[in-house]
């Protein structure tokens, strides 16, 4: 039985690879694009890793590398992490028209194809894993695009997980706030310091843990921390105009520092 888990190459991605090396499982399937970084959390891994260099803003790539790897392995899929993902800070007039788009294939696109992907090789008690985002919860304004990639990711996991609940297969989207890994400084660009943006940061370690235990559990959603637990419900209750809103205004007040 194997795991495979996209951006594995760091911040979250590299986490789950060292939480599920305890898992007992036959392989780690790494994918990312940084082969120096994959084969350097391979190294720390106990269990047999395989690394996979993938753009996963290629359609073709995902087919060619990671769906040819399972057709001649046929192996068992027992957790399928669907992690890699970036964000690009600022209103959407200022930012790159093609970071848009990769936005969305990486975090969107290609999130899909490779759950469609493995679902075969899955069996009774194999789960798929989203790294999806408390952005999720509410369009974000100076974050548009990622918030709404997010929002696709939660609403598709948790519907997906209805369907393959006679297969006895599960799937849980992840949905934490800030966390200090990369993912600032990739998200930073133009004169907007998405550092400053979001301040206070929580480790991966328990994030991370807590996502496997609640996928154990079979909850449809893990949420980490008291504030960000209280996100689905507040966005119930504050219009989303204003969420979006108030959001900008926190994006451009800290584009002025
Ligand atoms: N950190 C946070 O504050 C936070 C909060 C909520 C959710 N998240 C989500 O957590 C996930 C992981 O992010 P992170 O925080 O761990 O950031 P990170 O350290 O920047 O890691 C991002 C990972 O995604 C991979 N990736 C990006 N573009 C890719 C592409 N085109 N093809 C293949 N792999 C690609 C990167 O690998 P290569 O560059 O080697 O390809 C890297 O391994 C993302 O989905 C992010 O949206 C992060």
């Amino acid at each position: 039985m194997i795991a495979i888990i996209t951006g594995a190459s760091s911040g979250l991605g590299a986490e789950f690879a060292r939480q599920l090396d305890r898992e007992h499982l036959s392989e780690l399937w790494l994918v990312a694009r940084d082969e120096v970084a994959l084969k350097g959390v391979a190294d720390s891994l106990k269990t047999p890793s395989r690394i996979i260099i993938c753009d996963l803003s290629i359609e073709s790539e995902i087919e060619s590398k990671i769906g040819t790897a399972l057709e001649s392995a046929k192996p068992t899929v027992k957790f399928c992490v669907n992690n890699a993902g970036f964000g690009k800070i600022g209103p959407l007039h200022l930012l790159k028209r093609e970071d848009m788009t990769a936005m969305i294939d990486v975090n969107c696109r290609a999130v899909v194809q490779l759950s469609h992907m493995v679902i075969p090789f899955m069996k009774e008690g194999s789960c798929l894993i989203h790294t999806s985002s408390a952005a999720s919860f509410a369009p974000l304004g100076g974050f548009a695009v990622y918030a709404a990639t997010k929002a696709f990711v939660t609403s598709f996991s948790v519907a997906i997980q209805a369907e393959l609940v006679e297969k006895g297969i599960h799937s849980i989207a992840v949905c934490p706030g800030p966390i200090e890994t990369d993912f600032s400084r990739r998200a930073h660009q133009g004169s907007v310091r998405s550092d400053s943006v979001m301040k206070k940061k929580a480790d991966a370690e328990p994030v991370i843990r807590k996502a496997i235990a609640d996928a154990k559990k079979k909850k449809s959603v893990s949420l980490y921390g008291i504030k960000f637990n209280l996100m689905p419900l507040l966005a119930k209750f504050i219009p989303q105009r204003i969420l979006a809103e108030i959001s900008y205004r926190q994006v451009m007040n800290t584009q002025k520092r």
